[in-house]
């Protein structure tokens, strides 16, 4: 991690509602990780879907951020996760994607859907462990063609 305190990787991790504040952090990490997300997309999730709009902070810096909504009355989405490089493999994804099921389950959701590119390897572990199952793909899905994984976890 680029000229970071190596110490705050060890604070606590807290997860909360995504603020306006939190905009710039999280548009650094979409680059950092080749996300590329235009930024209303987040200022669109931000406003209209913010109870399950959420950022991971370590020590007050914003180490990851996860853009979820209500699908359907019966179907979470996640529509885009994200860690920053430097506090990815320490458990950040897995924390936000366990409170969003959370706020799924709460707001009445049987199950949860996500797309995820078929060579996303690390990704598609997180997914497993949490009881997501492959249902389908999407062939090129993504603007530079690759195909998505369609995932289903049944709550
Ligand atoms: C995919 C992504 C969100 C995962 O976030 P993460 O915070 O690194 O994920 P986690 O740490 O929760 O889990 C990932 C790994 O860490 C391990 N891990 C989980 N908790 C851990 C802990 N407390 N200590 C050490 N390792 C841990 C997991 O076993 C897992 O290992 P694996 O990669 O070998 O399967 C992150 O890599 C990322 O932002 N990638 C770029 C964007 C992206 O691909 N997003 C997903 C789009 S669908």
């Amino acid at each position: 991690m680029d000229g970071m305190d190596t110490g705050v990787l060890k604070d606590p991790v807290v997860v909360r509602r995504f603020q306006p504040d939190d905009l710039e952090a999280a548009l650094e990490i979409d680059r950092e990780v080749f996300g590329g997300y235009d930024p209303t997309i987040f200022t669109a999730f931000y406003e209209y879907y913010a109870g399950s709009t959420l950022v991971a902070e370590v020590s007050g810096i914003v180490a990851g951020f996860l853009l979820g909504f209500k699908h359907t009355p019966f179907e979470g989405r996640v529509f885009w996760l994200a860690v920053r490089p430097g506090f990815q493999s320490r458990g950040i994804g897995m924390r936000l994607m366990m409170e969003v099921l959370r706020i799924f389950r709460q707001m009445g959701a049987l199950s949860a859907t996500l797309e995820v590119r078929v060579s996303n390897k690390k990704a598609q572990s997180l997914y497993s462990m949490l009881g997501f199952r492959m249902i389908g793909v999407c062939p090129a899905y993504y603007s530079d063609g690759e195909a998505a994984i369609v995932m289903r976890l049944r709550m």
